[in-house]
Formats: structure tokens, C-alpha cells, sequence
């Protein structure tokens, strides 16, 4: 592995190129932000990034549904940039010229501003090429349905975006950076978070007599103190491994001990391999807290996603990026978020990193992803394209 790619190289290789195209990508972008499309419908989103990149003279290939993959330059690929597309099923509330036509769905993520980093990518790369080839190639996918689980890459996945893909990188707006810094981290920056119901039934009957009953009531609240205390005994506590019940729910009379009750919780987890191992744990667990009652016991754990972990040198080649395109104070450490990111899923594939791009005005009201009234400064756009462009030249490089 040479290191050139990742020391420090004050060289832009995107800045200038990217003006005339600046315009542009804002208006594509408020065009995306008017007409939000909900996970695996973003049809007309998939159109309009079609339309772009073949207006530039560029091949897509449209995904089965929603969704584009297209390859800029020549040869082996040496890296792919994935930006996600899709939209939230929010009430927009930014009063913006902009807003949202669809009522009842925003992008209340900024998936709109990660659409078009990509596409700037894109274009700032093809444009790049035509004047001398890239010598490699550099893949952008255009990926649909971040917002359900597990999520749309496991569809991009399966439709074979990752074969002869070494490394892969990605933003994601975050409004507690201001814009024209990014964040970064190098291992976990994301979660995991499954759903943990549990049903348990049982032989009811009198409060006075619990001896001729299966007590379900004071089952459920062993498993409730019980389960998280064995985990955080049984699990290294460096993976964070975190159950906590959000719902219980039993009986309807004080001296009925009733024939059925319910809890579910959430069980999220820093740590990739910890998260393949918690399930199963889970499971036995609940179980041998609950035998000693005699109840029947009926688990039902809904995976969500992997956390995202991000490789260190793909972490540090978007660092140098940032620092020769943004300016030498420009990389921020952010800390690690209990959120799921279904980026995750390219990862457990290949190695790559993702990175959050700021978006907060200095001085500017604060917001917060997932919220009807985010408004997203749009002088992030340049610095999310500068820096994924400068990123994937330096994997060029890297090769
Ligand atoms: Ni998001």
C-alpha cells in the first residue's frame, strides 16, 4: 500500500472544475427536494439522474426498480461512491420555495444532497476524463431505499454493484457539523438495532393462589431486569451491547394473574461480530430466565442492520481529500451514533468509509435529521462533491 494517497498533498484536484457546474447541481437538487419519492418508488428521482448522466454522455444502468449504477473511465475499478436517494414519510415544514409537492414526504435526511454529491461526483469525473483518461474506473451508485430495513443495498448488492469493486465511500448530511468541515471515524460510526418482541403465555388464574398458576406477570419483569444484566455479563462490554424494553404489557385486574403478556425493546450494539453473536445469545437467555416459571415463551427478533465500520485507510483518504480540497482544519472527529445505516451492508462485503458531511450554517438555527423543518445549507453540495471526487482520485492513484 503506498501512502501518498493519504499524507497530506494541499493539491485540489477538483475545486476549479466543479464552478460551472455548481449552478446546476443546485437546481437538480431542489428539483429532488420538490418531488420526494418513499423507499423502492423513486421513480422519477431514478429518471431525472438518468437523464443527467446521459446528457453528459455517460452510460447508466438502471437498477431493477429504482435506482442507477454507471461507470466513469477505463479499466479496473478502483473504487465506487454510493449516494442514496430516497425520502421520508414526514410532513415538510421548512416553508421553503422548494418544499416538498408530495404531501407527506420530505427529505427529511438530505438524501436529496447525497443524490447530488454523487452526481457532481459523476460529472466532475467524467468531465475530468474527457481531457485525459482517468486510468481506472470509478463506479457511482445511485442507491434506493436507505430508509427501510434492512435496506435497499442488500437489492444493490444482489444486482452485482459490488463485482470487481475493491473500496467504496459515502456522506451523510449531519447538521451538527457546519458546512465546509466533514466528519470522520475510523471503525464504528453507526449501530446496529434490532426489534425484540416477546410473547409469553401461561396457565392464569387467582392472585391468591400463584402456586397453581404459571405467573407470567412476575416473568415478564424477571426477563425485563434479568435479560439486559446477563447480556452486559455475557457480551464484552466494549460492543456496547445495549437491550432496553420500550413496551409491557399484562392483566387487567389486581387479583388476576392474567393467561398472556407482551414486551419489546430494542437491542442495538456497536460492534459488528458482537452483533452476529448477540441474537442467538439473546434467545437462550430469555428462555432460561422465563423456565423457571414454566410459561411459554415465544421470541421474535427482527433483524435490522450491521453498524457501519469504517476502514482506516479509506477513512484517511477521504481525510486527505478533505483537507486539499476544504482546507487544512477541515476534518472533524464525530462521534459514533446509535442510528442504523444500511451502508453497512457494503461493508461486510469490502472495505471503504463513510464520512458526515456538514450542513449547518455557522450561526444558523439548529436542526436535526428526520425532522419536517431541516433545511440543509446548500453550500455543502460543493463540498460533498469535492470531496468524494478528490477521494476517488486518490484511489486512482492508489491502484
Ligand atoms: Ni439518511
Amino acid at each position: 500500500m503506498r501512502n501518498y494517497t493519504t499524507e497530506a498533498d494541499p493539491t485540489p484536484l477538483v475545486g476549479p472544475r466543479l464552478d460551472h457546474l455548481l449552478p446546476d447541481l443546485i437546481a437538480f437538487r431542489r428539483d429532488l427536494h420538490a418531488h420526494p419519492e418513499l423507499s423502492f418508488q423513486e421513480y422519477r428521482t431514478t429518471d431525472r439522474i438518468v437523464a443527467r448522466l446521459e446528457a453528459a454522455g455517460l452510460e447508466p444502468r438502471r437498477l431493477d426498480g429504482t435506482g442507477v449504477v454507471v461507470d466513469i473511465g477505463e479499466g479496473p475499478i478502483a473504487t465506487a461512491l454510493r449516494g442514496d436517494i430516497d425520502a421520508l414519510p414526514i410532513i415538510e415544514e421548512t416553508g421553503l420555495p422548494f418544499a416538498s409537492l408530495n404531501h407527506g414526504v420530505t427529505h427529511a435526511c438530505g438524501h436529496d444532497v447525497h443524490a447530488t454529491c454523487a452526481l457532481g461526483a459523476a460529472l466532475v469525473l467524467a468531465d475530468k476524463h474527457r481531457e485525459e483518461p482517468l486510468g481506472a474506473t470509478v463506479r457511482i451508485v445511485f442507491q434506493p431505499a436507505e430508509e427501510t430495513m434492512p435496506g435497499g443495498a442488500l437489492a444493490c448488492i444482489d444486482q452485482g454493484v459490488l463485482s470487481g469493486v475493491p473500496r467504496i465511500m459515502a456522506l451523510h448530511c449531519d447538521p451538527r457539523i457546519e458546512v465546509g468541515r466533514i466528519g470522520t471515524r475510523i471503525g464504528s460510526i453507526t449501530s446496529a438495532s434490532d426489534t425484540i418482541r416477546i410473547e409469553l403465555v401461561g396457565r392464569g388464574g387467582h392472585t391468591s393462589r400463584p402456586h397453581l398458576t404459571e405467573d407470567l406477570v412476575f416473568a415478564l419483569s424477571q426477563i425485563a431486569i434479568n435479560v439486559p444484566a446477563v447480556l452486559s455479563r455475557r457480551v464484552d462490554v466494549r460492543s456496547g451491547v445495549s437491550m432496553v424494553w420500550g413496551q409491557i404489557a399484562a392483566g387487567a385486574a389486581p387479583n388476576a394473574i392474567p393467561a398472556i403478556g407482551h414486551m419489546a425493546g430494542t437491542m442495538r450494539c456497536l460492534d459488528r461480530e458482537a452483533w452476529h453473536s448477540a441474537g442467538e445469545l439473546l434467545d437462550e437467555v430469555v428462555q432460561q430466565v422465563a423456565a423457571p416459571y414454566g410459561v411459554d415463551v415465544r421470541l421474535e427478533h427482527t433483524r435490522g442492520v450491521p453498524p457501519v465500520v469504517n476502514s482506516e485507510h479509506e477513512t484517511a483518504l477521504i481525510e486527505a481529500a478533505a483537507r486539499a480540497e476544504l482546507g487544512e482544519d477541515a476534518v472533524v472527529l464525530t462521534p459514533q451514533s446509535m442510528g442504523g445505516e444500511d451502508f453497512a451492508w457494503f461493508l461486510a462485503e469490502i472495505p471503504g468509509s463513510m464520512f458526515r458531511l456538514g450542513i449547518h450554517t455557522p450561526g444558523g438555527e439548529e436542526y436535526d435529521l428526520h425532522r419536517g423543518d431541516l433545511i440543509v445549507d446548500e453550500g455543502a453540495i460543493a463540498c460533498g462533491v469535492r470531496v468524494l471526487a478528490a477521494a476517488a482520485l486518490r484511489s486512482i492513484r492508489d491502484l
